[in-house]
């Protein structure tokens, strides 16, 4: 009898056609920007009223009826707010703040400008976000916050989290910049803790340019961000701080107008936007864990969105190194990338002390920070190893998804050639 062997198509990395030929730009282009957001930034425009225009107040009543909030102030960007939260917590000089260090930097440095101490805990691989377990253990009598980030629209572990919290008396900060519209148990993100930020830079799900709204239950710490960064709204408290009207506390937070407009239209077009990244994502992920990759799914209490598209290759199971599939993949054409963010507590501001001198930080801080090591937390940088970044796929259809998933399978199915071909 006569064997017969199919030949397998051979990946583009050794010489082989790509898998991705559909031109991605308009599957991938975000934001989305249709004439109704020219209209509202060109009506804001024609008003001459560029600094204090009536559409920053709608936009906060957005905010605030779309996640049921009592305040919600909008500033000028993600990482003024972030500052100004934590600062309403009222850090004293040595207050530890337990943090990730599986995020971007403006989830945690302004914490250094409110005299705190960032301590990094663990990321769990589950849903991305502080390891309740090694957050436990960090917790000490001079701990006095958490901030919890939801990265890349996956809810992290609040069960846990704010059982902890309550147990030690602690603030909590949720950076939801990544989670519009995502929930824990139906409640929306950015609900839980004491204060939480959702930013609306350019690339975020509800995008205003720049910009980013602070939102809080808590009058106090609405009252002390209005007096902090917008002076002009201090004279509308009704409390003794009304009489900083004349100065504020010295920063200038105030958004845009004209970022407040692009985000009121895009803000209605949020739920039927993130549907189609769910949707899409949703497919991709049902194809590619079959495969052997965590595709991070959401657990039944979360609702997710989906800021970026990341996954887990597990080399055990699909048999070819991370940084060997993105080659491969970027070889098929699709735009594959490693993690988008370089960990927190590896990066020099923590790991050389001089940095504080450099900032002018030291009078804030008045004590050495701890001595951070570029080997702590094992296991976010296992993990951070293994992630692969994808696009969001804000508007593709199923011809391109499929076209990355034969990709996959096309590397998959020559991994020990591809791999082979590296060692010779
Ligand atoms: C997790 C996270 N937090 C905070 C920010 C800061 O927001 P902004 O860029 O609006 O200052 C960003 C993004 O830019 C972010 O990704």
């Amino acid at each position: 009898m006569v064997s017969t062997t199919l030949a397998l198509p051979v990946p583009a990395i050794l010489g082989g056609p790509r898998a991705v030929t559909l031109d991605a730009r308009e599957a991938n282009r975000w934001p989305i920007i249709t004439d109704e957001d020219v209209a509202a930034v060109a009506e804001v425009l024609r008003s001459g009223e560029l600094s204090l225009h009536p559409v920053t107040r709608a936009l906060e009543d957005d905010y605030r009826a779309l996640l049921g909030v009592r305040h919600a102030v909008a500033c000028c960007n993600g990482t003024s707010a972030i500052f100004a939260a934590l600062h309403a917590f009222g850090l004293e000089p040595g207050d530890q703040v337990l943090c990730p260090s599986a995020t971007y930097w403006a989830s945690v440095m302004p914490v250094l400008w409110c005299g705190g101490v960032p301590v990094f805990c663990e990321t769990e691989t589950t849903q991305c976000g502080l390891d309740p377990a090694d957050v436990e253990r960090k917790i000490t009598p001079r701990t006095k916050a958490m901030v919890i980030v939801h990265l890349w629209g996956m809810p992290s572990r609040m069960d846990e989290l704010m059982t902890l919290a309550r147990r030690h008396n602690l603030k909590v900060f949720e950076d939801a910049s990544h989670a519009h519209g995502a929930t824990w148990r139906g409640q929306p993100l950015g609900t839980f803790g004491d204060a939480a930020v959702l930013s609306l830079q350019t690339n975020k799900l509800a995008p205003a340019g720049e910009g980013g709204m602070l939102v809080t239950n808590d009058d106090a710490i609405a009252e002390h961000v209005t007096c902090l960064g917008h002076f002009e709204r201090v004279i509308d408290l009704k409390t003794p701080a009304r009489r900083f009207a004349g100065t504020g506390f010295g920063m200038k937070h105030r958004m845009s107008p004209l970022s407040a407009a692009v985000a009121r239209t895009q803000l209605k077009h949020l739920a039927e936007r993130n549907a189609r990244r769910n949707e899409n994502l949703a497919y991709l992920s049902q194809r590619l864990e079959p495969m052997g990759f965590n595709t991070f799914l959401p657990p039944p209490e979360a609702q997710r969105v989906y800021f970026m598209f990341m996954i887990e290759n597990h080399e055990e199971r699909t048999r070819i190194p991370t940084r060997l599939l993105v080659e491969a993949l970027k070889a098929e054409g699709c735009d594959a990338a490693y993690p988008r963010y370089p960990l927190l507590h590896q990066q020099p501001v923590f790991t050389e002390d001089r940095f504080i001198d450099l900032a002018r930080l030291r009078h804030l801080l008045r004590e050495t920070l701890p001595t951070y090591r570029a080997d702590d937390l094992p296991n976010t940088i296992a993990a951070n190893q293994r992630l692969i970044q994808l696009p969001p796929f804000p508007r593709a259809d199923r011809a391109l998804l499929d076209q990355y998933v034969e990709a996959f399978e096309k590397v998959l199915a020559a991994a020990n050639q591809i791999a082979a071909s590296r060692a010779a």
